[in-house]
């Protein structure tokens, strides 16, 4: 069946011939500015239905003998034509062009939006204390979320029923009765057993910040939270004093919350160092003149500290002989990385940190 655009050739002198071909040529310009690359292609090289095809079997393999030779010449004349207006754009161009009119877009449009990713403030929070850490020389590590009893609590000097233990609601992994208290899994609620996984591996001198998750089985309000972040600190070496400590960390609280911070060291107790201490910085919304955030005390409470304990050297020199409490000494330091950021962004909702409100989130954007 003859397309429409191709009618039956009834005269083929030489004058209706040209008058036949004009007309297709004329088509076929028309096309290839209407036609995308890929349309225009389809329509007249197309292997079944392309008008070039059509041509060749209406006209030429149809024209009777003596006209085949003066149909063929204009043939070839049209179908040079038709590439040549195919010419011009390469393969991927084409399709891209194809893509682009089949999706006829509006560019009066707005265009889909897609939203910038930024850190989260604890990740943000975390890796601005490291690298605070990070400026004084110190390496950075990690060790397991779910730990055993022996590196959470035993090596770090809580003794099996020791009190101490009672100061960290644990959530322990259920079924392991049959295994010794030491092998047992819970999930780490202080991110202090790294102290001792670091000092296994390396001896002495060692500067570590350990940034990671902890988990308690405490129960959520506006400053608490089952899951939260720490970052953890030890530095041991010969001759490492308190003064050592204070001067470390009086840099490290001036470096995040400013210069005109000051820090206060105050007795405390933890199993695993002795003198042990807990670091106020003066109130950075009240400078030290007392609030209500400070309890007009001018003070607030950020994070602990001390000097390692022998008895956790000890356990260290189990596997790192090198770990003698007669030869080297240490401290350590463990914060609250959530506390941090709640303090610097003025964050008074634990909870806002893990809501996934894009609201709340898209404000550290
Ligand atoms: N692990 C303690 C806690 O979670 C924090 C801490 C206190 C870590 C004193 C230390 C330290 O390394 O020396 O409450």
């Amino acid at each position: 069946m003859m397309n429409e655009a191709i009618p039956n050739l009834t005269a083929f002198d030489e004058a209706a011939l040209d008058k036949a071909f004009a007309s297709l040529e004329a088509q076929a310009r028309e096309s290839a500015a209407a036609l995308d690359v890929e349309a225009f292609r389809l329509k007249w090289l197309g292997r079944k239905q392309g008008l070039l095809n059509e041509v060749s079997d209406g006209w030429l393999k149809a024209a009777p003998g003596p006209a085949k030779k003066a149909v063929g010449q204009r043939f070839k004349v049209l179908k040079e034509l038709v590439e040549a207006l195919l010419e011009g754009a390469g393969p991927t161009e084409a399709a891209a062009d194809a893509a682009l009119r089949a999706e006829a877009i509006d560019i009066s449009l707005p265009g889909t939006r897609r939203l910038t990713g930024s850190e989260h403030p604890i990740t943000r929070t975390l890796n601005e204390i490291v690298s605070v850490f990070a400026a004084l020389g110190y390496s950075v590590g990690v060790g397991p979320e779910v730990e055993t009893d022996f590196y959470n609590f035993e090596c770090m000097n809580f003794p099996p029923g020791h009190p101490a233990r009672d100061t960290q609601d644990t959530l322990v992994v259920a079924a392991q009765e049959r295994k010794p208290l030491r092998d047992r899994l819970l999930l780490r609620t202080h991110t202090s057993p790294v102290q001792m996984r670091t000092m296994e591996q390396q001896p002495p001198p060692v500067r570590i910040v350990i940034p990671g998750k902890v988990h308690r089985n405490d129960a959520a309000d506006a400053t608490h939270s089952p899951i939260f972040h720490q970052v953890e600190g030890l530095c041991v070496d010969t001759n490492i004093t308190f003064s050592d400590l204070k001067g470390t960390l009086d840099h490290t609280m001036k470096a995040l919350f400013g210069s005109a911070v000051k820090t206060r060291f105050f007795p405390s107790f933890f199993p695993f160092t002795e003198p042990s201490a807990d670091v106020q910085i003066s109130c950075i919304f009240c400078g030290g003149k007392g609030c209500r955030k400070c309890k007009q005390s001018g003070w607030i409470e950020l994070l602990g500290c001390g000097m390692v304990d022998p008895a956790v050297f000890a356990f260290a020199a189990e596997k790192q002989s090198a770990y003698d409490p007669k030869k080297i000494s240490g401290f350590a330091f463990g914060m609250g990385v959530e506390r941090i950021a709640m303090m610097k962004y003025g964050i008074s909702e634990i909870g806002s940190f893990f809501a996934g409100d894009m609201r709340f989130l898209g404000q550290f954007a």
